[in-house]
């Protein structure tokens, strides 16, 4: 490789997503998403708020929607495997009951089931060195946080694979955290190795570019940190009403009994004033203003009454979602032919340009 990639900047990457943002509306049919998640177990309002809701919106604008469950993502990063399954299938109900709509425009699959994705590693991996692997900030941050001593190939390659997530249907738009910005990086330095080299003149791949959400990240109820199941600061979108108001009542604040919003002095309040805002639209200085001095016991009451509102179409259909396996398992098979049928085809140009056809 001539010239090795840098991880670029945020600022670029916020920029880009901004443009795309203003222009998706007026041109749904430029843009194709793919995006998706490791099935690693239910989500909670934090992905909600953060990343459901956007893709739920981009489909509504019309926009072609790929949704992958990175099932081999999983293996990477931890050894069981015997909940994938299980967790593909509520990872597909949390979509569905959150306004994700399969249909012919929009298609929810796991990338193990589609092995024309899968195949597409194979000469992505040519194009990219060791060198810009090892430097992966979000890899090395990951290897960090997970204290493995002995570190896979499949840890350090798994951002080529996720190039072939996106490019296998010439994916051009991919809603994400600041966290995948290297990943997305990653694959357009692919997309544009493949091109130069193998199909010069006749692009085969687009530069993909992140959609990075505007919402703002809600934190665990612990306040400190992100929501996160496993720090057990979560509340999930199955949780029952019952269950939120229990979580909500030992959720951290602080003794002032004047609620003001100050993310900065006072994120515990801040937090919840945020989430009673992301469901009522109203911002959240307001609605501390009508709160005024009763306390964070008032605030508490006011934040389990508007969530559990607002979460109840979606509980409901869960819970409907769930006692229809048959139509899930549908749902995830028309998401794999549909995706087989473009990675199929891509395969092919894939092929043809590399001089492999018979
Ligand atoms: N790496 C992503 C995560 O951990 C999941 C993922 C896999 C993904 N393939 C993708 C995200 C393709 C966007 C596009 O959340």
């Amino acid at each position: 490789m001539s010239e090795q990639m840098e991880y670029g900047s945020f600022e670029a990457a916020a920029e880009k997503s901004r443009a795309m943002e203003a222009d998706i509306p007026v041109h749904p049919e430029r843009y194709r998403v793919l995006t998706g998640d490791r099935p690693t177990g239910r989500l909670h309002i934090g992905h909600y708020f953060g990343s459901l809701q956007n893709r739920a919106r981009l489909a509504r604008l019309g926009v072609t929607t790929y949704i992958v469950i990175a099932d081999y993502q999983v293996l990477t990063d931890r050894e069981t495997f015997e909940a994938i399954a299980e967790n593909t299938r509520e990872l597909t109900i949390d979509y569905i009951a959150s306004g994700i709509i399969p249909g012919p425009n929009t298609h929810i699959f796991p990338h193990s089931h589609v092995p024309e994705l899968n195949q597409l590693l194979l000469p992505f991996l040519t194009l990219v060195t060791n060198a810009e692997l090892n430097r992966n900030p979000t890899v090395k941050e990951e290897i960090a946080a997970s204290g493995m001593k002995n570190i896979t190939a499949g840890m350090y390659t798994y951002p080529v694979h996720q190039a072939a997530d996106i490019l296998f249907c010439k994916g051009n738009t991919v809603p994400v955290g600041k966290d995948q910005l290297p990943h997305l990086e990653l694959t357009r330095v692919i997309a544009r190795r493949f091109n130069e080299r193998f199909a010069a003149g006749k692009p085969v791949f687009p530069e993909p570019q992140a959609l990075l959400s505007a919402a703002p990240t809600i934190l665990g109820l612990d306040g400190g940190q992100k929501m996160s199941k496993s720090r057990n600061n979560a509340i999930m979108l199955c949780s029952t009403g019952d269950e939120t108001a229990a979580l909500l009542k030992k959720a951290k604040t602080d003794s002032d009994r004047l609620i003001t919003y100050d993310p900065e002095k006072r994120p515990e309040v801040s937090n919840l004033l945020l989430i009673a805002s992301l469901c009522t639209g109203e911002a959240p200085a307001a609605i501390a203003a009508r709160i005024g001095d009763q306390g964070s016991g008032a605030l508490k009451r006011l934040v389990t009454e508007t969530l559990n509102e607002y979460l109840r179409p979606i509980r409901a259909e869960r819970i409907r979602l769930e006692a229809d396996p048959v139509y899930i398992k549908s749902v995830l098979i028309s998401g794999i032919e549909s995706a087989r049928a473009v990675a199929i085809d891509t395969l092919t140009e894939v092929r043809a340009a590399m001089h492999m056809e018979l």
